[in-house]
């Protein structure tokens, strides 16, 4: 499918995905999230993706949702559409691994767009924040809840309610992303990572990734069991008996994705 304001590139299992509207500094207008929740369908959908990378340019992830498509919207035409509703729901849909490849500004919807994947990269020109504040309105993609739980409360009342952002560095220590690399080795570093997952049983990734998810919308003992019943499950798996005997063996595994 042709997109408008993505690029998509599939290459060696990994699906790249690029944010693609430069004159908006890739701002999530309709259109864009329209296209992003059928690309990642398609690559969720396609056997020979096994991981994808959702990045933006250098300048921008993306600076928000788009201000010039919202500005003039009445609460109604916004709850009777549901914005950002299924859109979001999409994306967390997603089975396969999203890795959050960030460079330059990550604001409002595109700071939320990054914690809605697995795992972000950032590159040390990264910026995250949720300016909403600033233009009398809330984060509307779940800032208020994410951002709470990867940096604790006090900081996220600090982001939001200042608007101020959080650099690469601050981010990394704050738990918000998985690593800071220079701004040139950005998409490489996120492809190396995404590959190393390509590896991997995807039994095991799919699994893994259901359950570290379900520590955000259970108990910790509801949790617990949940993961205990997945482990105990994949003892059915025939890359779990691969697994365990090539590594008695001393050899790589060789995974069949059964
Ligand atoms: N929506 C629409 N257009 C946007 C945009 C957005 N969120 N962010 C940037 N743009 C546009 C600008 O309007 C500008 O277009 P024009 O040339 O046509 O005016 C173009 O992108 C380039 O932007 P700037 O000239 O402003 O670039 P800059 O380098 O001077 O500043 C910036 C960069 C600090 C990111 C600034 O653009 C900015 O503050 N953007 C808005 C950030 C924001 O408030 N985001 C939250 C949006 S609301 C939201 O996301 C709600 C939610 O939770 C769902």
């Amino acid at each position: 499918m042709a997109y408008e304001t993505l690029i998509v590139d599939i290459k060696d299992h990994i699906a790249l995905i690029r944010l693609n509207r430069p004159e908006a500094l890739n701002a999530l207008n309709n259109q864009l999230l329209t296209e992003l929740g059928a690309a990642l369908a398609a690559a969720d959908a396609n056997e020979k993706v096994r991981a994808i990378v959702l990045t933006g340019s250098e300048k921008a992830f993306a600076a928000g949702a788009d201000i010039k498509e919202m500005a003039e919207k009445s609460f109604v035409d916004m709850f009777d559409a549901d914005v950002f509703g299924p859109e979001a729901e999409g994306i967390i849909r997603t089975r396969k691994p999203i890795i959050a490849a960030v460079s330059g500004y990550a604001l409002g919807g595109g700071c939320e767009l990054a914690m809605m994947c697995d795992f972000i990269i950032a590159s040390d020109t990264a910026k995250f924040g949720q300016p909403e504040v600033n233009l009398g309105i809330v984060a509307g993609i779940g800032g208020t809840q994410r951002l709470t739980r990867f940096v604790g409360k006090s900081k996220a009342m600090d982001m939001h309610l200042t608007g101020r952002f959080m650099d690469a560095e601050e981010a990394e220590r704050a738990g918000l992303v998985s690593r800071v690399v220079p701004a040139k080795k950005l998409i490489d570093t996120a492809l190396e990572a995404a590959e190393k997952i390509t590896e991997k049983s995807q039994v095991a990734v799919k699994v893994i990734k259901e359950s570290v998810n379900r520590s955000y919308e259970t108990t910790l003992r509801e949790g617990l069991l949940f993961e205990r019943r997945m482990f105990h499950m994949l003892f059915n798996s025939e890359d779990q008996k691969e697994g365990m005997a090539a590594y008695l063996e001393k050899r790589e595994a060789q995974f069949r994705d059964r």
